[in-house]
């Protein structure tokens, strides 16, 4: 593409949904708050739900880790990259989810970019089949997924070239729909977010369980927003419907609760010794760097044995939609810590987030393409750390850019 084209494109961006502001933060985005552009605000979108990546805890084993291993793992884990660092951290996440083992990538997204086609993609087609009838069948398979699922399932399941159906959101009529029209397919694999990235909902990991089991198909979880959050012992969406049984796969990140960078995928032993040699971004590339595996682990000993900071974040949650609703705000369906304000014209969500942060609150508006078009809100987030004074003075806020923005 040349230049003149790349300009023409970005004005058009520019002209009809305002090119999006990336914002600078000087320092920690850690904490509820942060400096932008040399002043003072509170931040409300950040994923560290639990207020672990600054911990001082992390830190020190960062650090020790750095001075044993320096700074990256010298190739990918089937060739020089799989350093005991690595092999220590997906045996503590799979004790954190209550599964057999657990792989890692470098992200979330990889994780579902690699593991949706390595589950799908024909020769392999039938790995699914395998695990459940211990044969390779070497037919078509089709994948169901709910329409608000996060964009690395969509570019897994493009990548994947399997047959698709999209249900609608959280619609098990659909689904249903989908599952009975689908009996030529030998491998059927239902994929959902536990809890939805843009409108934080729970999905109806119960019933979708129930269908698949009558329908003979497998599921596979994204908890990216769920792990540490959901259920008593913060395992997630299962944990959090009390499923006995696991969802075959469960994909999850390190980049939420856990504070810091990489994607996981958790299930049976099996599975996870076949996504070793299937997944391609997994094989062919580096790891998660070893001073951020040895963070991670300390950041998930802390999650599991402090119960207290998934307890002070649910309050503030309570709080929070309790007194957006006493003043009319709609948070869509929002169940958790996501909790989205409807704005629905892109630019005026432009004009909502930037009077915010004039008034000291960080609160980047979310837009197409992380949502359909004039479906723009801001997408706000809580942390444990939050109190109940900052929580005020943002409905306080909110309430005044309003009155002035109508929206
Ligand atoms: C539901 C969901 N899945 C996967 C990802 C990708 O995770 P990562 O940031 O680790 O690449 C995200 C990230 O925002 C997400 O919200």
């Amino acid at each position: 593409m040349q230049s003149k084209e790349l300009r023409s494109i970005l004005d058009f961006i520019d002209e009809k949904i305002t090119y999006p502001d990336i914002f600078s933060i000087e320092g920690a985005s850690t904490n509820p708050e942060v400096t932008v552009g040399g002043k003072k605000v509170l931040i409300f979108c950040s994923n560290n739900y639990l207020s672990t990546a600054a911990d001082k805890r992390i830190k020190e084993e960062m650090i020790k880790a750095v001075n044993i291993y320096g700074m990256g793992s010298g190739g990918s884990r089937l060739i020089s990259g799989n350093i005991s660092i690595q092999e220590q951290l997906e045996k503590k996440i799979a004790k954190f989810k209550g599964t057999e083992d657990a792989i890692t990538f470098s992200t979330g997204y990889m994780a579902n970019t690699g593991v949706i086609p390595a589950l799908l993609t024909p020769p392999v087609t039938s790995a699914l089949s395998y695990l459940k009838n211990k044969t390779f069948l070497r037919d078509k398979s089709i994948v169901f997924s709910d329409e608000l699922n996060h964009a690395s399932i969509v570019d897994g399941i493009r990548l994947s070239k399997a047959e698709k159906y999209i249900y609608q959101h959280k619609d098990m009529a659909d689904l249903e729909k989908g599952l009975k029209s689908s009996k030529k397919y030998k491998t059927r694999l239902i994929i959902t977010d536990g809890v939805f990235s843009m409108d934080g909902d729970i999905a109806p990991l119960d019933e979708i369980m129930a269908l698949a089991k009558k329908y003979n198909a497998s599921v596979m979880v994204d908890d990216a927003h769920s792990t540490g959050i959901l259920g008593e012992k913060g395992q997630g969406t299962a944990e959090h419907f009390k499923i006995p049984h696991h969802p075959e796969i469960t994909m999850g990140t390190f980049t939420k609760v856990f504070g810091g960078v990489g994607g996981f995928v958790a299930g049976s032993k099996e599975l996870i010794k076949y996504l070793r040699v299937t997944a391609r971004t997994y094989i062919f590339s580096a790891p998660i760097p070893p001073a951020i595996a040895a963070g991670i682990i300390e950041a998930i000993e802390i999650v599991a044995t402090e119960p207290q900071r998934r307890e002070k974040l649910w309050k503030n949650v309570h709080y929070f939609k309790e007194h957006l609703h006493q003043n009319g705000f709609n948070t869509l369906g929002s169940e958790t810590q996501i909790i989205p304000i409807f704005i629905g014209d892109e630019k005026k969500a432009v004009k909502v987030a930037r009077r915010l942060l004039e008034l000291g609150f960080f609160t980047p508006c979310v837009r197409w393409p992380a949502v359909s078009h004039g479906q723009s809100r801001l997408r706000l987030t809580l942390m444990s750390e939050h109190t109940k004074e900052q929580i005020d003075s943002l409905v306080k806020a909110l309430i005044q850019v309003r009155t002035e923005i109508h929206f």
